[in-house]
């Protein structure tokens, strides 16, 4: 896979792309990054990114001329019968981000990542440059560079072969619809605090069995709005018809008012 970030500041990222899960893809040669510098593609003395708003307004807006020209001199060589590359712009007001887009967007060989100004951009990117509009949560930060990371690290470790089968992406939270479940090293009893019984058994099957159940419970107890959407059996919808749920998330955040 290949991962094209532009970005008015390139240097945010040079730390991060060397370090854990992408220093990993790097290595293996599985995956490449490129970063570039908006302000590049400026032909002003003074490399100038972003303009008045027309009609008024505070703030600056990202200029239509240097984005359109960065992307298209990275997209350059794209291979005529490859799929159509996502161009991704991350926004606050954008699809939220999840584990099945995480999916969508990693079959593709090739992406870029437009990270968005914070002060917002000229609507013709948006419009006739971006084919998807992320955001990473409901919350406002200060550029689009951190959320450009998050999407990155989603989606490079799903390439296969960045994790190792032990740490396989099968078996994360959200991967099935389910929260995942508490897990445990050595030793077996820290300060008296035991580890469950049953995962020292050896009983594989009842391992998997109480490891399911824990996930439907933490799922239930804290994000029942994805429960609503999981597959269960007919035997886990008892379970959990027979819970004593928390209430909905309105009524938590109307209580913490
Ligand atoms: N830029 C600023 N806030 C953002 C968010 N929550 N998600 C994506 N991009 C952003």
């Amino acid at each position: 896979m290949r991962i094209d970030i532009l970005t008015l500041f390139p240097q945010f990222f040079h730390t991060p792309l060397q370090n854990a899960i992408f220093r990993r893809a790097k290595d293996k040669d599985l995956v490449s990054f490129n970063v570039y510098n908006i302000r590049d593609y400026t032909h002003d003395r003074h490399h100038v990114v972003d303009d008045y708003t027309f009609g008024g307004g505070a703030g600056m807006l990202l200029k239509p001329e240097p984005v359109f020209e960065a992307l298209e001199d990275v997209l350059k060589d794209r291979l005529e019968d490859e799929l159509p590359i996502p161009v991704i712009l991350t926004t606050p007001q954008g699809q939220t981000f999840s584990q099945p887009l995480a999916y969508q967007l990693a079959q593709h060989k090739r992406i870029a990542i437009l990270c968005g100004h914070y002060e917002g951009i000229d609507d013709r990117i948006r419009e006739h440059l971006v084919t998807h509009e992320i955001s990473i949560g409901d919350y406002v930060l200060s550029g689009g560079e951190l959320p450009a990371l998050v999407i990155a690290d989603a989606l490079v470790r799903l390439v296969p072969g960045v994790l190792g089968s032990e740490d396989s992406p099968v078996t994360d939270s959200h991967s099935d619809g389910l929260l995942e479940y508490p897990q445990f090293t050595r030793p077996a009893d820290f300060r008296g605090w035991k580890v469950p019984e049953i995962l020292l058994s050896g009983n594989h099957a009842k391992i998997a069995a109480w490891r399911r159940e824990q996930s439907i419970l933490k799922t239930a107890s804290r994000r029942p709005d994805l429960l609503a959407k999981t597959s269960l059996t007919a035997e886990e919808k008892k379970f959990v018809s027979g819970l004593a749920l928390p209430q909905a998330d309105a009524d938590v955040n109307e209580q913490s008012k």
